[in-house]
């Protein structure tokens, strides 16, 4: 199989320094959402207590991009891969978020209603396991 092809998925928690705020998760969700639906990009990013807890999966090439991004990003701090690993099937449908008064995103922005509602969390994924310790 080519390598490219091959299905992963990662997960890692992290720490902002400051809080972010409403309008800054807001600019965080409408640039990933676009991005992770033009690269096919499933998962979900949770903002909580200046903390973030994320699942991407795809095309290895696709997650390699994004994480290298992602860990460059001066938006957070303390970077801890939880995992990373092949695939066979995805655990997510489509990529979504979740952060303090997300759902008020529906109101303004009924083009992202797909980001913020009906969220996937599969309760036997590594990463829900770990925050629910
Ligand atoms: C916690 C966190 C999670 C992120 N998740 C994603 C993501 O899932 N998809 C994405 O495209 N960018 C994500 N980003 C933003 C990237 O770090 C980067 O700013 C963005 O991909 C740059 O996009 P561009 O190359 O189109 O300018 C995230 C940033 C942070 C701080």
């Amino acid at each position: 199989m080519n390598k490219n092809t091959q299905l992963v998925s990662l997960s890692y928690i992290s720490n902002t320094v400051v809080d972010i705020s409403f309008l800054g998760n807001l600019r965080l969700l409408a640039h990933s959402f676009l991005n992770n639906q033009k690269y096919n990009i499933t998962g979900l990013l949770i903002y909580k207590n200046k903390q973030f807890a994320q699942v991407i999966e795809g095309d290895e090439a696709a997650i390699e991009r994004i994480w290298s991004k992602i860990q460059r990003d001066t938006r957070h701090k303390d970077i801890q891969l939880l995992s990373k690993e092949p695939i066979v099937n995805r655990s997510f449908t489509k990529w979504s978020m979740l952060f303090p008064e997300s759902e008020k995103v529906v109101e303004y922005f009924p083009d992202m209603v797909e980001a913020v509602n009906d969220l996937e969390m599969p309760v036997n994924h590594p990463l829900f396991k770990i925050l629910a310790n």
